[in-house]
């Protein structure tokens, strides 16, 4: 990491940290700041979903209830693969033995196991020491759960997207992934013991129920503004 992305004093990446539920705009957003801004885009679910894609496809269970030993099965499993951090299209992304499975980890399968993986306290602590190596990358604007409570808990600007259960429940229906991504899995994502969602006590908290895409990256892109002005992001 160069000395010229890094905050002058404390050396901090720069980083805009966006959280939120599923279906809160955060990817959207996320990738639209990252170009507008000169950074590397990071959509750490992502990550969480090329370890279930991995996980399903060595033939292992992925599943509630999980037993310890399957649990540990999959921890073994993450300690040995072969998955490096390569940016593709301005974004960081796991390949695993060379391959990046874009379409793979968007599956329904992928979607149902992914909230099973991501509440292991074990794989959880890999992934962020991973999510935290993408500083190598210059400025990040990076996506999640956890970001701006666990990862990168000094991040310069943090953003908390929220929505009406029943407007991500219809983005979701939207985008053919009703049910399956919905209020279940954000429940597992709330209470889990390690990296739980909720918003950091410095989060901007944005509620987009009835904001339009536009309309929400312009009170994003404000913040930022205002940041280049004290100085606190690279001009
Ligand atoms: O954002 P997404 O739908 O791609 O996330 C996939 C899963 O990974 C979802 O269950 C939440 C989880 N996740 C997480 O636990 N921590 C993150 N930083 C990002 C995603």
């Amino acid at each position: 990491m160069t000395q010229a992305f890094c905050d002058a004093a404390l050396r901090l990446p720069h980083v805009v940290a966006i959280d939120g539920p599923s279906a809160s705009g955060k990817g959207t957003l996320a990738r639209r700041l990252a170009a507008d801004f000169g950074c590397t885009y990071v959509d750490s679910g992502a990550m969480y979903r090329t370890l279930a894609w991995w996980t399903l496809q060595s033939g292992l269970r992925c599943e509630k209830p999980m037993r310890p030993s399957e649990e540990d099965a999959i921890v073994r499993l993450m300690r040995r693969w072969d998955a490096r951090l390569r940016v593709i299209d301005g974004a960081a992304w796991f390949t695993v033995a060379g391959y990046f499975p874009r379409e793979e980890i968007r599956s329904d399968r992928v979607e149902r196991a992914v909230p099973v993986v991501a509440q292991i306290t074990r794989i959880r602590v890999w992934m962020v020491a991973r999510q935290r190596d993408c500083a190598q990358f210059g400025p990040l604007v990076m996506e999640g759960r956890d970001i701006g409570t666990e990862v990168f808990p000094l991040a310069q600007v943090k953003f908390f997207l929220e929505a009406d259960a029943a407007v991500r429940e219809q983005r979701l229906a939207q985008r053919g992934n009703a049910g399956s991504a919905g209020s279940g899995r954000d429940a597992m994502d709330a209470t889990r013991r390690k990296g739980a969602l909720y918003p950091a006590l410095d989060a901007i908290r944005i509620d987009n129920t009835h904001q339009t895409p536009d309309e929400t990256y312009e009170i994003m892109r404000s913040h930022m503004g205002r940041l280049r002005v004290a100085g606190a992001w690279p001009a």
